[in-house]
Parts: structure tokens; C-alpha cells; sequence
């Protein structure tokens, strides 16, 4: 992918004495007092401004917190706490600025944060009077917030199109090098782990990556829809019968090309969805009318792990089983250590994905985590996002 990079600009000393504009993803959990409760977004920022800073540019960063209504400020809409965050991991000061669309005052050598862009009239709607007003802030804007990468918002989008120059910071560059690594050029065998409660809100990532990979291990309500196009029982597990055709025509598309979506052939289910309730492994062909399958048996746990030692290259999305509850956490955590384990480079993103690597502890193990959620998703299907289309046709000039 063309894209101008800011990491080029600062060592080609094209950013001394500039006004930078970078729109990073900021957007972390919040508790009912305000607290951050994760702060991973937070740390993958700081690497963009500090490469500003030491360039020796006036800094100017904002984000969206949350979905806030346009025009409309509320005190829990302010980003305070990630200035006070950002200023902790920085070690100097980080002024918030509120009311800053119509200017900014801020020296090379310091840094700003610009209070929620998502409170400014017109944002979400991409409006061109708002995304020009932006774009006369600065001379240079980097767009380093992948996490927002799939919305075509005023700074993410707009201001890009009309900022003097406009580039990639270092983590969005690094997510989109990530995910083309592990995509388009990919070590085989191929598999990917596409887990989650519906076929339908990622049938379309099925279907995209039916055509590429090797293994298609699907999870969670999703393989219990596979399970039923398999011919096999769920009992009352959640599953979607409507799209129990498409999951055929999906496991058709991958045998075509001697590739497989492996079926599970032993479960873990219990009468009710409860942390407490007790949990019996199972043959699949087994399960019985008043069944609920919440994880994959352990049978189908090491068989799938054997199959990820083997692999080049590991896209994981979405965990197997519900592993919130211990009784049945067995298969996430089986797939997640083999994952660690493997010598394939490995890929996983997603909020549920990235619970359960810090609860088994394998961020280190893992080849790359995306701060993405929805845009990692919309990188699986095939998407080019907004943020790289635009960045590419001012690349093109
Ligand atoms: C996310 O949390 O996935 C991103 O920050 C995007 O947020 P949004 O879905 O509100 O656009």
C-alpha cells in the first residue's frame, strides 16, 4: 500500500517547527467514577507523539471518546482522563483544549490534546466546512488511529483531503503492514479462528477468508450453526438455522480448494448459561434436545491445537467458548496456548480476543495485536478503509 509515512517526513527533518495534527484512537473503557480500566490504546499512541515531539514539532492530538451527540458536551464525554494518562506516560505536561476547531495555540517542542472530536458539529457526517477548519490547524495531519480507520468521520477522513500534506503515524502503519503480512503474503498453512455468537455479523469475513485460508476454524455460536450444516444435534444452543446454507456453501468453497472449516466432534454443554452450572463433555453427535453448547470438548480442543503448531501464518477472531465461566474456558485457553506456542506469525484482535489473551497472559506470545475492532474486522472481509483510501490518493497526489 502507497501511503506517505510520518515516521519519512520526521527523518527526512521535514517536521521541525511544523503544526501536527494527529488523530489517534483514544477511545478506552471507562468505569461508572471515570477511571480508565484499560489503557492498551493509550500506550500504542505514545510512540506517534513522542517521534512528533522529538521531531521538534507543536503537537496537537485528539480522539473520539465514546459516541457522544454533536454539539451537546456532557462531563462524561471529556477526555481528561487520557490527558492525565497521556501526561503520566509521557512525562510532561498535556493541556486539554476545549472549543478548538477555530484555533489552537501550541509551541514546537509541546504537546495538546483536543478535547472529544466527536462533540464537534458535523464530525460523524464528514462535513467539509468542519474537516477544512481542521485542516488550516496544521501543516501536517497523521492519521494514527487504526481502531476508527474503518469511519469516514471529519478527522478521519475530511481533514486528510485537505490538510497541506496528510500520512500514516507508526501504529497505523504498523496495523496495515500487520495485517498485509498476515493476508496477502501469508506463511502456509494458513488459519484462521473466527469465533463469536452470529454467523450473520461476519458471514461476510467467512466468506472472504474461505477464499484464502487453509483452516477455517470457526467457534462460539458460529460453529454451532457449521455443526447443524454438518447434520449434527445443538439442541437449544444459540445458532441462526436461516444461514445454515450459507455455512454449507462456505465448508463447500473451502473443500473445493482441499482446504477445511473443522467440525466439532466433541463439545462441553450444560442445561442452563451460568458460571455455575454444571458442565458435561460430550460426543458432538451426542448432544441431547435441552443441551446448551458453550465451548468446544477437549477431544476437538487438541486437535485444533495440533493443527495451529503446524500453521505459518494465525488470524485469531473471537474466542471458542465461553470463557468467562472457568467450566468452560477449557478450549479458548487450549487454542490460546497453542497459539503462544506456535512458531507461525500470529494475529488477533478484537475486544473479546484480547480479554482472553491478558487473562492467559500471552501478550508476548502473540505476533501482533490490533487495536482495531470493527476495523480489524473489516480488514478480514477485504475491505480497504476509508483512512487508507484517502491516504493513498494523497500519496498519489
Ligand atoms: C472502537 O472502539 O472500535 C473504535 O474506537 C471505533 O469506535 P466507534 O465504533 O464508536 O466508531
Amino acid at each position: 500500500m502507497h501511503i506517505l509515512r510520518f515516521s519519512d517526513l520526521c527523518a527526512q527533518g521535514q517536521v521541525q517547527g511544523q503544526r501536527v495534527f494527529i488523530r489517534a484512537d483514544l477511545n478506552v473503557p471507562l468505569d461508572a467514577q471515570g477511571r480508565i480500566t484499560e489503557d492498551t490504546r493509550i500506550r500504542a499512541s505514545v510512540p506517534c507523539i513522542r517521534m512528533a515531539l522529538d521531531a521538534g514539532a507543536a503537537v496537537m492530538v485528539t480522539s473520539h471518546l465514546g459516541r457522544p451527540t454533536e454539539g451537546a458536551f456532557k462531563p462524561e464525554d471529556t477526555l481528561a482522563p487520557v490527558a492525565q494518562r497521556l501526561a503520566e506516560l509521557l512525562g510532561c505536561e498535556v493541556p486539554l483544549v476545549a472549543n478548538w476547531v477555530d484555533g489552537v495555540r501550541v509551541a514546537p517542542g509541546q504537546v495538546v490534546l483536543l478535547e472529544n472530536c466527536r462533540v464537534n458539529k458535523g464530525e460523524k457526517k464528514n462535513a467539509p466546512e468542519l474537516a477544512q477548519k481542521m485542516a488550516r490547524l496544521c501543516d501536517i495531519y497523521v492519521n494514527d488511529a487504526f481502531g476508527t480507520a474503518h469511519r469516514a468521520e471529519g478527522t478521519t477522513y475530511g481533514i486528510a483531503a485537505y490538510a497541506k500534506v496528510a500520512c500514516a503515524g507508526p501504529l497505523l502503519a504498523a496495523e496495515i503492514d500487520a495485517l498485509t503480512q498476515a493476508l496477502a503474503q501469508p506463511k502456509r498453512p494458513l488459519a484462521a479462528i473466527v469465533a463469536g455468537s452470529k454467523v450473520s455479523t461476519k458471514l461476510t469475513i467467512l466468506q472472504s477468508l474461505a477464499a484464502k485460508v487453509d483452516q477455517l476454524i470457526v467457534g462460539g455460536g458460529i460453529a454451532n450453526t457449521f455443526m447443524l450444516a454438518a447434520g449434527l444435534p445443538i439442541g437449544k444452543s444459540l445458532a441462526e438455522p436461516a444461514l445454515v446454507g450459507d455455512a454449507r456453501a462456505v465448508i463447500a468453497a473451502m473443500a473445493a480448494r482441499g482446504a477445511q472449516v473443522p467440525i466439532p466432534t466433541d463439545v462441553v454443554t450444560a442445561k442452563a448459561f451460568a458460571a455455575d452450572a454444571p458442565a458435561t463433555v460430550k460426543k458432538a453427535a451426542d448432544v441431547a434436545d435441552d443441551d446448551l453448547i458453550l465451548d468446544i470438548g477437549p477431544e476437538t480442543a487438541a486437535r485444533l491445537a495440533a493443527q495451529l503448531t503446524g500453521a505459518g501464518t494465525i488470524v485469531w477472531n473471537g474466542p471458542v467458548g465461553v470463557f468467562e465461566f472457568d467450566a468452560f474456558a477449557h478450549g479458548t485457553e487450549t487454542i490460546a496456548r497453542a497459539i503462544a506456542a506456535s512458531s507461525a506469525f500470529s494475529i488477533a484482535g478484537g475486544g473479546d480476543t484480547l480479554a482472553a489473551i491478558a487473562r492467559y497472559g500471552i501478550e508476548r506470545d502473540v505476533g501482533y495485536i490490533s487495536t482495531g475492532g470493527g476495523a480489524f474486522l473489516e480488514v478480514l472481509e477485504g475491505k480497504l478503509l476509508p483512512a487508507f483510501e484517502i491516504l493513498q490518493k494523497r500519496a498519489a497526489g
